[in-house]
């Protein structure tokens, strides 16, 4: 884990160092190395953690097709919901699988407002019918160089806001975790200007690979990932998939989000998976993949290539055509 002390203050030339503009950038950095450093502590070892009890199965869930699968291994049930980020339960690794017990997913509901014609509010339920959910295998990376191979169920987030009738100024999406210090005792903390928030622009939270999940492994989400419902956008950094949202708000503005607002250096509103552009103070250029492997020998699972959008090149590089993708990172 990177140390604070280890960390350099980027830009920021030496003689600047009395100046008063400065003392409250380096403020700003300090903050938000801290929350950095945190995001990117808790390395690859895995410790004996709670996975998740096998939550119900969904019933009436349609087959992946082909553009929205991969063949590769999948991580296994019980890695992909002990090691975590989910800071609404703390900091670790492992936090949110001993934690998140406390989150109440029933009931719930997810308001849909702003530039919309017709603003609402979706009860759960409406998200669980049977042969409207869709499998999806999908990669997710997180900034962190590591990553999973896991089968989401959910829906199209396009087809959901479609419903709603987006207005001709909705050109972003902003999206909202809940804040219940109760429910979510890390929120207790000030690691993070609570709530979580993310944001797409309007084409990428239309693109067919973007989903609102609802479950994972055939079955419901289980707290940790995000109960009951949560972003799923896989050629993007890990980040972006926002857990347990109860706001989706249009506008015309580019909307805040979490991990840019607390350190704009190292974390860019559009959060591409892209190997070419190296994390302030790591490279991004290979990934470590969690499989099966347990234990000590985790430490050990192979490194591979990271790949432009993490993959899904073919699929979505032409949303970003024209666009400088070292600058809007
Ligand atoms: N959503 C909320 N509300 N809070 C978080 O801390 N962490 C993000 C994202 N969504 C986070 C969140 C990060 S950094 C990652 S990598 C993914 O969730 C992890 O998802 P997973 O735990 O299901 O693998």
């Amino acid at each position: 884990m990177p140390s604070l002390r280890s960390a350099q203050i980027p830009g920021i030339p030496e003689r600047e160092v009395t100046d008063e503009r400065l003392f409250l950038r380096r403020r700003e950095f300090l903050r938000a190395a801290s929350a950095a450093s945190l995001m990117a502590a808790g390395g690859i070892a895995f410790g004996e953690t709670a996975e998740a009890a096998l939550t119900d199965e969904l019933p009436g869930v349609l087959p992946a097709p082909p553009q929205f699968r991969t063949d590769e291994e999948q991580t296994p049930w019980s890695k992909a919901t002990s090691y975590n980020n989910f800071y609404e339960f703390g900091t670790g690794k492992d936090d949110p699988a001993a934690r998140a017990h406390t989150l109440r997913p029933r009931p719930w509901s997810v308001a849909v407002d702003g530039e919309v014609a017709r603003p609402g509010v979706v009860p759960i339920e409406d998200l669980l019918r049977p042969h409207a959910l869709e499998e999806r295998i999908y990669r997710l990376r997180c900034v962190e160089a590591w990553s999973m191979v896991i089968p989401w169920v959910g829906i199209p987030l396009g087809a959901l806001l479609a419903r709603f009738e987006p207005t001709s100024k909705a050109r972003y999406v902003a999206f909202e975790t809940l804040v219940d210090r109760e429910q979510m005792p890390g929120q207790r903390r000030r690691v993070l200007d609570w709530p979580y928030r993310e944001g797409l622009r309007m084409d990428e939270a239309m693109h067919p690979l973007a989903i609102l999940a609802v479950g994972m492994y055939g079955r419901v989400l289980p707290n940790q990932n995000g109960a009951p419902l949560r972003l799923v956008v896989p050629w993007k950094y890990g980040f972006k998939s926002i857990k347990s949202i109860v706001r989706i708000h249009l506008q015309e503005k580019q909307p805040r989000t979490t991990w840019n607002d607390e350190a704009p250096r190292e974390y860019g509103f559009y959060a591409n998976v892209n190997p070419e552009v190296d994390h302030p103070r790591w490279s991004q250029a290979r990934e470590r993949r969690i499989g099966g492997a347990s234990g000590f020998s985790a430490l050990f699972e192979q490194k591979i290539a990271t790949l432009p959008f993490n993959g899904y090149a073919e699929q979505v590089a032409g949303l970003y055509a024209g666009l400088d993708l070292r600058r809007n990172f």
